[in-house]
């Protein structure tokens, strides 16, 4: 490829990463307001188990899904040498991966303390096995990236798979927090009213964040 070609595709996975800020910032806003506006806000040791079931969606969809984009796009948005682009990737991965943890142990406990079943919905189905693969995804990805490290034939072969089933995984993501907010509308009741919109639009405003990502990725060669 001709070094201009090069050039512009660095620069349309710049304009992408640019755009899915946009996107994100406008996310977390939509999903703040909603949060701590419209449902009282969060705490994992309340009396009011609202509360405690509020903390799942505000850190599945902060932490492991928009912080996990975050690490996805840190090799484009970071000005460092390569090495530490990885340590930001792999570190920022765990930050996200650990708050995904959280958010799931906040609704396990918010279905025992009001005694619902666990694990009985499609969206509890997938959300499980998304963080599974993102949790199997990591692990793989530091043993052959970091520790002990496969030899750099053998890097140069996974890297391909590690970015392709890295981006179907948080792409997956994305798709959860589609599910956890339609399942959440229609328990609580909503249609068209204010707080129906806010979910809709962070719902929108997360799928939009989640197709510019992508491109940051899919641009450059
Ligand atoms: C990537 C994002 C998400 C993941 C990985 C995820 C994962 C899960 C898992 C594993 C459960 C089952 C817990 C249990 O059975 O006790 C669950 C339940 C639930 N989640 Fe999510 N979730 C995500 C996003 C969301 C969002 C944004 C909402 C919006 C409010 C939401 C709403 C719910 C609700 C209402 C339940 C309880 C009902 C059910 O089990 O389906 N989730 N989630």
């Amino acid at each position: 490829m001709a070094i201009t070609d090069w050039a512009t595709f660095r620069r349309s996975a710049a304009v992408a990463a640019l755009v899915a800020h946009l996107f994100g910032v406008v996310a977390v806003i939509l999903m703040l307001v909603w949060v701590f506006h419209f449902r009282g806000g969060v705490d994992l040791n309340s009396d009011n188990e609202q509360h405690i079931f509020n903390v799942h969606p505000f850190l599945v969809h902060i932490g492991f899904t928009i912080v996990a984009g975050e690490a996805i796009m840190a090799y484009k948005i970071i000005p460092l040498k390569h090495p530490l682009q990885k340590l930001a990737h792999m570190a920022i991965t765990l930050i996200a991966f650990v708050m995904g943890i959280v958010g799931i142990y906040a609704v396990f406990k918010y279905h025992h303390d009001i005694h619902v079943l666990q694990m009985y919905s499609l969206h509890s189905w997938t959300g499980m096995g998304t963080i599974c693969l993102f949790g199997f995804q990591w692990l793989f990805g530091f043993l052959t990236f970091m520790y002990p490290r496969a030899s750099g034939q053998t890097r140069a072969w996974i890297i391909r798979w590690h970015a392709s089933s890295g981006l179907i995984i948080f792409l997956l993501a994305i798709c959860n927090i589609q599910s956890g907010l339609s399942e959440q509308l229609l328990f609580l009741g909503l249609m068209r009213d204010k707080q129906a919109r806010v979910m809709n639009f962070t719902g929108l405003m997360t799928i939009l964040y989640g197709i510019a990502v992508a491109l940051t990725v899919l641009l450059p060669q």
